[in-house]
C-alpha cells in the first residue's frame, strides 16, 4: 500500500460517488487528492483529459486563476479548485505526483447548468393495474434543444432507455414521451400498467460527456 500515492478521493458533499463530482455552471468545485506520506515533497499535478497539460503545485498561481492548487502538506491533502465552471469544463481529470504515473486517480466532473437543471414533482408515484402514468420532467431552458429520454432500473448507470424524444412514434404505442420545448418540460405516459411496470425510472436528458437524470420510483397495485 505505501506505493499508492492516492488511497482515495473525497469530494465535496452533495456528491455520489468518490471518482464522480457533479458541479454547477459558474460555481467552483473542489476536488480534495489525499496522499501517503512518502510523497509529502514531491511536486503534485493536476490535467485534464490526455493530460499533454499538466498544472504543477510548484508553479506560481494567483489568487483568481481558475484553476487554484493547493498541497497541505502537514495534513497529506492535495486540494484542486475550480472555479467559474464552464460546460467546456466537463470531462476526466486526475491528479497524481511527479514523478509516478501509477499513482494517478481519476475523476470526472460533471457540468449542470442550473442547480434545478431537471426536476420531478413527485419522486414516488403509486397506481393501480391499468392505470396511466404521466410524469412531467422540469428542465432548465439552457436544455431545450436536447435529446430526452425515459430509462428504467435501479442503477442509473445501467439502466435501459425505453423511450427517446428523437425516436418515431409508433401508434398504439404503451409509452410516449412529449417535450415542450417553450415550457421546458417533457411528459412521459405509460398506459395500461402492469405489475411488471413498477421499479426505478429517470427522466434523462443526453449529453456529450455524462447525462442528466433523476429517478421516480413506481409502485403498481391491484387494480379494483
Ligand atoms: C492544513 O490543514 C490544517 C487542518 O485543516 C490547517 O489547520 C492548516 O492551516 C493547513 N495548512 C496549510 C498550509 O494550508
Ligand atoms: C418504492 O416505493 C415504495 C413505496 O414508497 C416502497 O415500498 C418501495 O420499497 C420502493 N422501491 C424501492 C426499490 O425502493
Amino acid at each position: 500500500m505505501k506505493h499508492l500515492l492516492l488511497l482515495l478521493l473525497s469530494t465535496l458533499p452533495g456528491t455520489n460517488s468518490q471518482s464522480r463530482v457533479t458541479a454547477f455552471e459558474g460555481r467552483s468545485v473542489t476536488v480534495q487528492c489525499p496522499y501517503a506520506p512518502p510523497y509529502t515533497e514531491a511536486v503534485k499535478y493536476w490535467c485534464k483529459g490526455t493530460c499533454q497539460q499538466k498544472k504543477r503545485s510548484d508553479e506560481a498561481q494567483k489568487a483568481d486563476d481558475k484553476v487554484l492548487l493547493k498541497d497541505n502538506k502537514s495534513q497529506g491533502v492535495f486540494t484542486v479548485t475550480i472555479s467559474r465552471l464552464e460546460e467546456e469544463d466537463e470531462g476526466w481529470y486526475r491528479c497524481g505526483a511527479v514523478p509516478g504515473y501509477y499513482s494517478e486517480v481519476s475523476v470526472f466532473i460533471a457540468v449542470n447548468h442550473g442547480s434545478s437543471s431537471l426536476s420531478v414533482v413527485s419522486k414516488s408515484v403509486t397506481k393501480q393495474e391499468k392505470q396511466t402514468l404521466a410524469v412531467h420532467c422540469h428542465y432548465d431552458q439552457y436544455y431545450r434543444s436536447y435529446v430526452k429520454y425515459w430509462c428504467k432500473g435501479d442503477n442509473w448507470h445501467y439502466c435501459s432507455s425505453l423511450k427517446r424524444t428523437d425516436s418515431p412514434e409508433t401508434p398504439g404505442d404503451k409509452i410516449t414521451i412529449s417535450d415542450d420545448q417553450t415550457r421546458g418540460v417533457f411528459t412521459v405516459t405509460m398506459r395500461g400498467l402492469e405489475k411488471e411496470d413498477a421499479g426505478w425510472y429517470w427522466c434523462a436528458i443526453e449529453k456529450l460527456w455524462s447525462d442528466l437524470g433523476i429517478s421516480l420510483n413506481l409502485t403498481v397495485v391491484d387494480g379494483k
